[in-house]
C-alpha cells in the first residue's frame, strides 16, 4: 500500500528560530485540524505547537459553515497557543492571524492583498484565506487558544465547490503559478510569532495601524448582518478598536461596536472620517 506522506515535514528546518512551529504535528487526512490541535492542547502540550494536514475532512469555518480542504492544494492548519490575557482581547488573535497569512502570501506570490474585517484574506476580491478561533476559558481567564489557518493555494476552479466557486480563489488562479505551499506554511509561522509575540506584550494595537492600512472597507459604508434578532445593520466602517472589534457609526451618529458578523460593502466611496 502506499504511504501518504505530508510535504510539511519539510518546514521544521525553516523554523528553527520561530517559537510557534517548535513542534509541527504533520498529519495526511484529519476531520479539522482545529479538532486535533484541540485534543493536543486539552492534553497539555505546550504553546506553539502546529497542526498541518494535507487534507481535512470536515475542516469547519465560521458560523457553522464547511471548509473545503481537498488534499495536496492547500495549507490547513492550527497553531495552539496560551496567552495570559482575558477573553475579551482573543478577537485580537483573529486579526494577527490574518496580518500574518497576509504578509506571508505577499513575501511568497507577487498579488495585491486586502483583509476584510473579522478574518477574511482577499486576492483580486475574492477570499483566498479564512481564520477560525477556538478558545477554551476558565472564568475570563483563557486555558488555551486554536487558532486555525486555511489558505487556498494551488487549487483550479473546479476544485472549489459550485457553491463558493464564484467567492474564493487561489494563489495559483491569481498568479497563474504553482505556489510551494511548505514555504508559504512556513513563512505564515514566522509572521505570526513575531505579530503573537507584540500581540502579548501590547495587545491588538501593536499591529492595528498595518492591519487597518490593508482593510479594503475600512471608512466605507457597510452592511453587518448580525446573525441576532436585529438582522442587518448599515453605516460607516469607522474603526477597529483596541479589542479587535468594528466599530460602526450609524446615520444618526451614533457607535456601536461588533465582535462578529458578517460584512458586505454597500458603497465603494470613502466616507468623511
Ligand atoms: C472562515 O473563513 O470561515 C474560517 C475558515 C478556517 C479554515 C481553517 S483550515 C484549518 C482550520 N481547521 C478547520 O477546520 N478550520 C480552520
Amino acid at each position: 500500500m502506499m504511504t501518504r506522506q505530508s510535504v510539511f515535514f519539510d518546514a521544521a528546518g525553516l523554523l528553527r528560530k520561530s517559537r510557534l512551529g517548535k513542534r509541527l504535528v504533520c498529519l495526511y487526512s484529519v476531520t479539522s485540524t482545529n479538532d486535533v490541535a484541540w485534543g493536543e492542547a486539552e492534553a497539555g502540550v505546550s504553546e506553539g505547537t502546529v497542526v498541518v494536514a494535507e487534507e481535512q475532512t470536515e475542516g469547519r469555518g465560521r458560523l457553522g459553515r464547511t471548509w473545503y480542504s481537498p488534499p495536496g492544494v492547500g495549507v490547513w492548519m492550527s497553531v495552539i497557543m496560551r496567552p495570559q490575557i482575558s477573553s475579551e482581547a482573543a478577537p485580537g488573535i483573529t486579526h494577527c492571524a490574518s496580518l500574518a497569512a497576509a504578509r506571508a502570501i505577499k513575501v511568497v506570490c507577487p498579488v495585491e492583498v486586502s483583509l476584510k474585517w473579522p478574518n477574511d484574506v482577499l486576492v483580486e476580491g475574492r477570499k483566498v484565506c479564512g481564520i477560525l478561533t477556538e478558545m477554551k476559558t476558565v472564568g475570563k481567564r483563557i486555558d488555551f487558544v486554536v487558532c486555525g489557518i486555511g489558505i487556498n493555494v494551488n487549487q483550479k476552479p473546479e476544485d472549489f465547490a459550485p457553491a463558493i466557486r464564484a467567492a474564493g480563489v487561489s494563489l495559483r488562479m491569481a498568479t497563474g503559478e504553482t505556489v510551494e505551499r511548505v514555504r508559504l506554511f512556513a513563512e505564515v509561522i514566522k509572521q505570526l510569532d513575531g505579530l503573537y509575540e507584540g500581540f502579548c506584550r501590547c495587545g491588538f494595537s501593536h499591529c492595528a495601524a498595518e492591519w487597518k492600512a490593508m482593510c479594503g472597507s475600512l471608512g466605507k459604508r457597510i452592511r453587518i448582518r448580525t446573525g441576532r434578532s436585529e438582522g442587518d445593520v448599515e453605516g460607516v466602517f469607522s474603526d477597529v478598536d483596541e479589542r479587535g472589534a468594528l466599530v460602526l457609526r450609524m446615520d444618526s451618529g451614533l457607535e456601536r461596536s461588533f465582535l462578529a458578523g458578517d460584512v458586505e460593502l454597500v458603497s465603494q466611496e470613502s466616507e468623511a472620517p
